[in-house]
């Protein structure tokens, strides 16, 4: 995601009321953060949190934490979500590779939604679908396992099939074409922008006992 950096972003960050500010302390312990023991799921690169505010407000029996490495972008998804006030939305900034060191057994469902493609071969363990990032999944979910993932690149979606598969996940389901499918959808910044340039969205839900 391209963006200018915001100059007063980090003010914007240690204003927030919903910013985890020291991650690493509530693991194990995120249900104390939200006050009750709803399923927790994590939007991981979550960019301006356009996703994860129509999620939150359509679900407000389900919490979600908004993972974000950037900054700025970060800051810019604090200004798009504080009028909102979900009791039931948090944000960190963390990078993803981070989240066994933040989360035990206490996640319900991933969502990665059009993550960056990395599409060099030299770069594919950056993919957050690769080995390296579903082995760090493997021990932040609390029991079956469940990734959602929706993407405009075609490389990225086929090989986080094979990378899914390797892994022991089972695809329960798939889409080519999401915006043709009749399927419930919250639409992200990236999905708005595709969908005005008619490109066709994947979608996989993939499971793992
Ligand atoms: C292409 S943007 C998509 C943003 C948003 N999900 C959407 O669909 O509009 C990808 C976002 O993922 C973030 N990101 C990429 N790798 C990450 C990582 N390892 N950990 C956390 N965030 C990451 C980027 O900073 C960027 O904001």
């Amino acid at each position: 995601m391209r963006l200018r950096n915001v100059k007063n972003a980090q003010e914007i960050l240690d204003s927030c009321a919903f910013l985890i500010k020291n991650p690493k302390e509530y693991k194990g312990k995120y249900k104390d953060l939200f006050a009750n023991n709803n399923p927790i799921c994590l939007e991981i690169g979550m960019g301006k949190g356009d996703f994860i505010k129509q999620m939150a407000q359509n679900y407000p029996n389900i919490n979600f934490i908004g993972v974000e490495k950037m900054t700025s972008i970060l800051a810019r998804a604090i200004q798009n979500l504080t009028p909102c006030h979900l009791p039931n939305v948090k944000v960190m900034r963390v990078d993803a590779l981070e989240l066994q060191q933040i989360f035990s057994c206490e996640i319900s469902t991933i969502y990665l939604n059009f993550s960056d493609p990395w599409p060099k071969s030299r770069h594919a363990k950056r993919r957050l679908t690769s080995e390296i990032f579903l082995n760090i999944y493997d021990d932040i979910f609390k029991d079956t396992k469940t990734i959602i993932q929706k993407t405009d690149n075609v490389p990225l979606f086929e090989s986080s099939i094979i990378s899914l598969t390797n892994h022991g996940y089972k695809i329960e389901d798939i889409s080519l074409d999401l915006h043709q499918t009749p399927k419930e959808n919250y639409m992200t910044e990236y999905e708005k922008k595709f969908a005005k340039e008619n490109i066709k969205i994947n979608y996989l839900k993939a499971t793992k006992k």
